[in-house]
């Protein structure tokens, strides 16, 4: 079965609303969790093409790189490090306009200058974030905040 996806959109809205039935589609009942957040780092970074896109986990006391696109990153971040490790323990999502501005930012590459971290939440619990980094300034807005967490709540109950 060929498992194209059609990128159809002007504007950010307009791809977001075309690509989340897609993924939805694309997982369908799949449960495999490395298959299924293999296919939304894909997928976003077909869609978008983000400098990079992929996941953290939650490994006992640490978040552990997951599924990912774009180039190689840190592997390990620690509870309350970084924007990864203070998503995580705030549970919430954080938007990075300028990386420099954000203390304590872990730099896996010097090209990556704004993220937003979306945490994925099982039962009130954090199991993991999707991070997405851009290689320009204030490259995300509410826009991207609003679809991508929309995405995260979906993907949580489907991992
Ligand atoms: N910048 C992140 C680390 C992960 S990489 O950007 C892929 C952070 O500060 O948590």
């Amino acid at each position: 079965m060929a498992e194209d996806l059609t990128i159809i959109g002007n504007t950010k809205e307009e791809l977001y609303l075309n690509i989340l039935p897609q993924i939805k589609a694309l997982i369908g009942d799949e449960k495999d969790q490395v298959a299924n957040l293999a296919n939304v780092a894909a997928a976003l970074k077909e869609a978008f093409n983000f400098f990079w896109v992929g996941f953290y986990l939650v490994k006992a006391d640490e978040l552990v790189l997951g599924p990912f696109q774009g180039p190689v990153a840190c592997t390990r971040i620690k509870l309350g490090r970084g924007v990864c490790g203070q998503a995580w323990s705030k549970a919430e999502t954080l938007l990075v306009p300028d990386v420099e501005e954000f203390p304590g930012h872990i730099s896996c590459s010097s090209l990556s200058k704004s993220e937003i971290v979306v945490p994925l939440l099982k039962n009130g619990i954090v199991i993991g974030v999707l991070d997405v980094d851009s290689d320009k300034v204030n490259d995300f807005d509410e826009i991207d905040k609003s679809y991508l967490i929309q995405l995260c709540t979906w993907l949580s109950e489907h991992l």
